[in-house]
C-alpha cells in the first residue's frame, strides 16, 4: 500500500468514528468518499443524500447517475477520479449543511486533499465552491479554473441543480466537456513547475487560457 492509500484508509476510519458525534446523530452511514489515492482529479459535492446514506458511498442516487454521464462527457471513468463531499454524513431531510457540520468535516477533507494531492479539484455546488471562493456567485464563475496553491480549482454547478432545472443542463455539460483541456493545462503547469521554470501562486488566480 502506498502512503497515500494508507492515509485514505485512516481518514475513512476517522470519518466512520465521527458518526458517533451528536452532530450527525440522524445519519445511518458515514460517506467518506472513494476513488484512487493517485487520482489527478477530485470532485467535491455537498453532502450525502438518502441513497448515499444507505450505501455509505458518494453520488449513487439520481445526481450520481447524472454525474456518471457528465464524467463520460469529460472522457473520465468513475474509477479514475476521487469523489467526496464537504460534509460526510447526511443532514436530516437533506437540508443544507450547517456551518457547524461543514467545520466538523473540514479536517477530513483537508487530509483527503493532502493525501491525494490532485492537480484539479472540481467543486460541485455552492458549499464546496465557498471553501475556495467565499461569496463567489456560481452563475458567474462556473467552469472557470483558478489556480490556488499550485492546483486548479474549477467551480461547477451541482448536478442536482441541472436535474431540478433542465435549463442548467447544457451549461454543466459544456463545463464538463472542457475538463480534459483543464487537466492538460494543469499537467503542463506541473511539468513546468517541476522543471523550475515557475512558482506556485498562493492567491486565487484566473487563468487566461480560456
Ligand atoms: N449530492 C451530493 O452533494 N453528494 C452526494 O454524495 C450525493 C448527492
Amino acid at each position: 500500500m502506498t502512503a497515500a492509500e494508507d492515509a485514505l484508509v485512516r481518514i475513512a476510519e476517522d470519518v466512520q468514528q465521527g458518526l458517533q458525534s451528536d452532530l450527525f446523530r440522524s445519519a445511518t452511514n458515514a460517506v467518506p468518499g472513494e476513488g484512487p489515492a493517485d487520482a489527478k482529479i477530485m470532485f467535491i459535492g455537498e453532502a450525502p443524500g438518502f441513497h448515499e446514506d444507505r450505501q455509505g458511498r458518494p453520488f449513487v442516487g439520481a445526481a450520481g447517475q447524472f454525474l456518471d454521464e457528465l464524467l463520460s462527457l469529460a472522457h473520465l471513468k468513475r474509477s479514475d477520479v476521487f469523489i467526496t463531499n464537504i460534509v460526510k454524513y447526511r443532514p436530516p431531510n437533506n437540508r443544507d449543511p450547517t456551518p457547524e457540520e461543514i467545520a466538523a468535516c473540514k479536517p477530513y477533507l483537508d487530509q483527503q486533499i493532502a493525501a491525494i494531492d490532485p492537480r484539479v479539484i472540481v467543486t460541485l455546488g455552492r458549499f464546496s465552491m465557498n471553501r475556495w471562493f467565499p461569496g463567489g456567485k456560481i452563475t458567474r464563475i462556473h467552469g472557470q479554473p483558478r489556480r490556488v496553491e499550485g492546483r486548479l480549482i474549477v467551480p461547477m454547478l451541482h448536478p442536482a441543480a441541472a436535474l431540478h432545472r433542465p435549463e442548467n443542463r447544457p451549461l454543466i455539460e459544456a463545463d464538463f466537456r472542457r475538463l480534459p483541456e483543464i487537466l492538460a493545462e494543469a499537467e503542463r503547469h506541473e511539468t513546468e513547475a517541476s522543471s523550475g521554470s515557475d512558482t506556485d501562486d498562493q492567491e486565487p488566480q484566473q487563468l487566461s487560457l480560456f
